[in-house]
């Protein structure tokens, strides 16, 4: 899928936040500046958040517990070594969907079951959206 603008990047998540359901976990790969962020912030404000959506690179995670699904966004960039994902209580959610930006950080296989999207750079400012579509998500992406 190719996005063309920001806008565009989170429309995409906006989208995807319709077909979302507790328990989810969406990882979000690509470098730095790619719109991994942007992605998330759609994500989020279609589900109704009012007010900010900062990026959780120093904080790792943010939750949205008021939202339907709540929703933790979460940023593994920082993270210096796997034993610390232990200490940020992910495995503690499952009524809520994980948004996951940097998840190779936490090693290769943290989320098998996740709809695993990564995002690159295109030509003028284009970002390319891909997908690794688990049996979970069938049905839900593509985009019906
Ligand atoms: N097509 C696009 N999709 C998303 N962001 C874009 C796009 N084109 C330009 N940008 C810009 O790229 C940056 C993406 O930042 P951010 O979402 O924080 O990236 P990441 O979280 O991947 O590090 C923003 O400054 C945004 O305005
Ligand atoms: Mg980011």
């Amino acid at each position: 899928m190719n996005l063309e603008d920001e806008a565009a990047t989170a429309a995409a998540g906006a989208r995807l936040a319709t077909v979302a359901r507790p328990g989810d976990v969406i990882t979000l790969s690509g470098p730095l500046g790619v719109g991994k962020t942007a992605f998330a912030r759609g994500f989020i404000g279609a589900l109704r958040h009012e007010g900010e959506v900062p990026s959780p690179s120093f904080s790792i995670v943010q939750p949205y517990e008021q939202l339907e699904p709540p929703v933790w966004h979460v940023d593994l960039y920082r993270l210096e070594d796997e034993s610390e994902l232990d200490e940020l209580g992910l495995d503690s959610v499952a009524d809520a969907v994980l948004l996951v930006e940097w998840p190779d950080r936490a090693g290769e296989n943290a989320w098998p079951d996740a709809l695993a999207l990564a995002l690159d750079f295109g030509e003028k400012g284009y970002r390319i959206l891909t997908a690794k579509v688990p049996p979970s998500w069938e049905g839900r992406w593509p985009f019906p």
